[in-house]
């Protein structure tokens, strides 16, 4: 009895081997839509047509729902049953149309998934699965449908309605009430389904397409927002023009809207010609919104609007292949913002990136293929290891094959699956047709978890020099042992005392477990330039010494190796002093120094260069991490370089002070260097910084400057720091993406009291689980400040399962997102692993856990 019922609580898990293609069609759906945030009626028409020679009845998903009427050809069905949740309706015959009723309250809906209600807008959220929470339907990708949409809705509270497509017809109705249809001419998934309602404005524009055709642009926000969607205006038609010069794609409907709403349990949603965007990632002006911010914007509307032939004219069969669109359209979005500005820096941002969120999930307990082979629930799976592995999986191949090849690759792809619901498979199958490539071996990404690791031993011998490389690919959950991968791995050798380039780059691909490459010829030392641009995405380990990574901190000619070489040599001298205790900053200093007086380099790039690796990354090159001594070590190399270089930080801060805000590549490179320097005046020690960040605060016309100022503040010790953050929580109070920035701030704090300060904001008024910026903001934020976290006190994990807890009874997607850190037991000392493991065995035992939690908890336990 006792087994029997721990089996119906844990929850069902899906296989990819078991995929079946649908036993039925839904050529053509009609939905009607009686809109009220209370009550809302959704009444369906499915057109459904049988799929091969099967006696099985047709079974519609649901969530939640419950069937008012069922109709079959129009006559109210019989024998109809619901299982689990789904409507199960038995049919004869091959062709039928299927119409069902149901009401929902799209108010109450706290999970943000299906109809749901946001600061008075109404608005959808469905992918993964979240139609199923609006009407009964086969929720699979592989479903495709041509949608008729029809709202009905008060007046004046919702004078704008919304939906896929292209608007056929509006009218009034009776009591207030107001209707409009649209209708979708491109057959789609469900989880591409969007309706909006609401008072909204829109700041419209238009782009004539390649062909000559003129689309309508719509981006709608509240009227008090209108002001802050130019940017994400502009991103769209440079997305746009973009997709069509470097793909060949063109948009293919006559209107492209996007919604912002706050309420929003990601960044945005491509669906079919009416994107929902979380409203962080499209509304900004100078007063609000940071660099960082800009950017974001612009890659994220990108991001959406590519989607629409990656991932739209072609969707992916299940969600194991989610990659299929997710990978593929963040590589597209990341070429698109390399091209806007400075693509050595967003090089080095994606990489960081990359290190920063992947490397860590590849390496712990919920590390899982780019195309995963099981999940109870795949919310879980919209990750890093999806999205930002999947895009250097599509870059490696862009490397292997080169760009026109690439190019005759992707035209491939797109003409032959237009229309269709495709697999990885099909699209690597694509680049090795079009690329003349093997890629067999190159599969391996896709079935494989685990970051490889590459070790590159340099050794001269007579003249020559010889070149070992090896490979291996760590353990991870339920693969134990690994097959050698192929790693396409860019180097050059450099000499030594001149300075100059022994020969071309080459691309070497390491395919075996060892392989030796010889040099010949060689007239002086070389120095070992390798992994060169990241062109595998790999921990690489050599036999470099430090002056080999200063010298290439100097020399290099590609830009992300010289990032590389100082971070290396940072990195090298960080972990010696953990271990040792000791403080060698003279190598450091002066590779610093260089760059930061390099008068070649732009200062976007020096500033990237001049920023010590992370407390979580100096981590992860750890046995065991010890969250204490990698602060002192950092905080002590961040004064020392401080101190040392004292003259050059105040001439890098004097020399980036602008007139005006200005959004261009080389106005925020100033602005960057200038909060780095500031930080590292800070760090010095220097009497006159808090009163220097606190001007800077205070004269600051943008929030890239005042938000910089506002942290090196929280950092401190200052009086001043007070008086900042109460003056920026009144200037803003009432602007909900600002006060996440001041949530943000004090979570990141390196202060010694940031755990109590936390723990008092998440009693604070203006804080509440209910959104997901806000709770990102506060509890994401602290979880990854890997001091304050892991204080040994273990209250920090105590308060942030206590906020899960209480985060999944409301939003079981955000929660489930937030729970990773806790999952990191095992890189940790005994004591601190035993206090994570507690905190992950009291949410699992959470009565009424979401399944969402439930996976990301139980598999961070074993
Ligand atoms: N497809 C969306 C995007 O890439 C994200 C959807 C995320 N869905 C989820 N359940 N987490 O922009
Ligand atoms: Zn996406």
């Amino acid at each position: 009895m006792a087994d029997a019922q721990i089996a119906t609580q844990v929850p069902h898990v899906i296989r990819r081997e078991d995929y079946r293609a649908p036993d039925w069609w839904v050529p053509e759906i009609a939905l009607d839509f009686d809109l009220d945030p209370a009550a809302t009626r959704v009444r369906a028409a499915l057109s459904v047509t049988r799929n091969g020679d099967h006696a099985r009845p047709l079974v519609l998903d649901g969530d939640g729902l419950t069937p008012l009427s069922v109709k079959v050809d129009g006559v109210e069905a019989q024998g109809w049953s619901l299982n689990g949740g789904n409507l199960v309706v038995p049919l004869g015959g091959g062709a039928h149309v299927v119409e069902t009723e149901v009401e929902i309250a799209p108010e109450r809906n706290t999970q943000l998934e299906g109809l749901y209600a946001s600061g008075g807008i109404l608005c959808t959220q469905c992918e993964a699965e979240g139609f199923r929470r609006i009407t009964f339907f086969p929720d699979r990708p592989d479903v495709l449908s041509r949608y008729k949409v029809r709202m009905t809705a008060d007046k004046a509270r919702f004078p704008v309605l919304l939906a896929n497509g292209d608007p056929i017809a509006q009218g009034e109705g009776e009591g207030g009430r107001h209707w409009a249809e649209w209708h979708d001419p491109f057959p789609k998934p469900c989880y591409l389904f969007a309706l909006v309602a609401g008072d909204l404005v829109a700041n419209t524009g238009s782009f004539r397409t390649m062909s000559g055709r003129d689309v309508q642009l719509g981006i709608w926000v509240r009227q008090p927002d209108l002001a802050k969607t130019d940017h994400a205006l502009a991103a769209l038609k440079l997305s746009m023009a973009w997709d069509e010069k470097v793909y060949g794609r063109e948009y293919d409907l006559d209107v492209f809207n996007i919604v912002a709403v706050d309420d929003f349990n990601f960044g945005a949603m491509e669906n079919k010609g009416l994107n929902v965007f979380n409203s962080r990632y499209i509304l900004a002006d100078p007063d609000t919104a940071t660099d960082y911010d800009y950017d974001a914007i612009a890659t994220v509307v990108a991001h959406e609007y590519f989607h629409n032939w990656s991932g739209n004219r072609i969707t992916c069969r299940d969600w194991f292949q989610l990659s299929l669109k997710e990978g593929f359209t963040v590589f597209r979005d990341q070429s698109f913002s390399a091209d806007q500005g400075s693509a050595a820096v967003k090089r080095i941002e994606d990489v960081r990136g990359l290190r920063a969120s992947q490397f860590p999930e590849d390496a712990g307990p919920l590390a899982h293929p780019v195309r995963p082979d099981e999940y109870i629930e795949i919310s879980n799976f919209y990750t890093a290891t999806i999205y930002n592995k999947g895009a250097e999986v599509i870059r490696m191949m862009h490397t292997i094959l080169g760009p026109t090849k690439f190019r005759e690759a992707t035209d491939l792809y797109f003409e032959r699956f237009d229309g269709t619901a495709a697999t990885c498979e099909d699209f690597v199958a694509c680049m090795e047709e079009a690329g003349g490539v093997d890629l067999e071996q190159f599969r391996r990404w896709y079935t494989q978890a685990g970051t490889p690791r590459v070790s590159a031993d340099l050794a001269m011998d007579n003249g020559k020099a010889r070149l070992t490389l090896r490979q291996s690919v760590p353990a991870t959950p339920g693969q134990s042992v690994k097959e050698p991968m192929v790693l396409p791995l860019k180097l050059k050798l450099f000499g030594a005392e001149t300075g100059r380039a022994m020969g071309d780059e080459q691309l070497v691909l390491l395919k075996e477990d060892t392989s030796e490459l010889v040099f010949e010829n060689l007239t002086e030392q070389p120095v070992l330039s390798i992994n060169r641009g990241f062109s595998a995405p790999v921990v690489v380990e050599t036999n470099r010494t430090a002056a080999d990574l200063a010298f290439l901190s100097a020399h290099d000619d590609d830009p992300f190796a010289r990032y590389e070489a100082m971070q290396q040599l940072m990195l090298d001298t960080l972990v010696a002093s953990v271990a040792s205790g000791g403080t060698d900053h003279g190598a450091v200093i002066e590779a610093v120094r260089n760059t930061l007086t390099d008068p070649a380099l732009d200062r976007a790039f020096i500033a990237e260069a001049v920023v010590l690796p992370s407390d979580s990354f100096i981590g992860d090159q750890m046995a065991v991490v010890d969250p204490d001594a990698i602060f002192r070590a950092r905080e002590a190399l961040r004064r020392d370089l401080g101190t040392a270089l004292g003259d050059q930080w105040r001439a890098a801060y004097e020399g980036s002070i602008a007139n005006r805000f200005e959004y261009s590549p080389a106005a925020k490179g100033a602005r960057r260097i200038r909060s780095v320097a500031l930080g590292y005046i800070a760090a010095s020690g220097a009497q006159d910084a808090p009163q220097l960040a606190f001007d800077q605060f205070t004269g600051a016309d943008n929030m890239t400057d005042r938000q910089g100022a506002l942290s090196t503040l929280a950092n401190g010790q200052s009086p001043l720091r007070e008086q900042a953050l109460s003056a920026f929580y009144d200037r803003y109070r009432s602007n909900g993406l600002v006060l996440d920035k001041w949530f943000q701030t004090q979570a990141l704090s390196s202060r010694d009291d940031t755990g109590e300060v936390v723990r008092a904001l998440a009693a604070h008024p203006a804080f509440t689980l209910a959104n997901p910026n806000r709770a990102r903001s506060l509890i994401g934020a602290f979880s990854v400040n890997q001091r304050a976290f892991h204080h040994a006190s273990g209250e920090g994990y105590r308060f942030v399962a206590d906020q899960l807890i209480a985060l999944d009874k409301l939003n079981p997607q955000t929660a489930a997102k937030l729970l990773p850190p806790l999952g990191r037991w095992k890189r940790f000392d005994a004591r601190r692993g035993a206090a994570m493991r507690a905190e992950l065995e009291r949410i699992v035992a959470t009565p009424g856990l979401s399944k969402d939690s439930f996976e990301q908890a139980s598999k961070s336990l074993d």
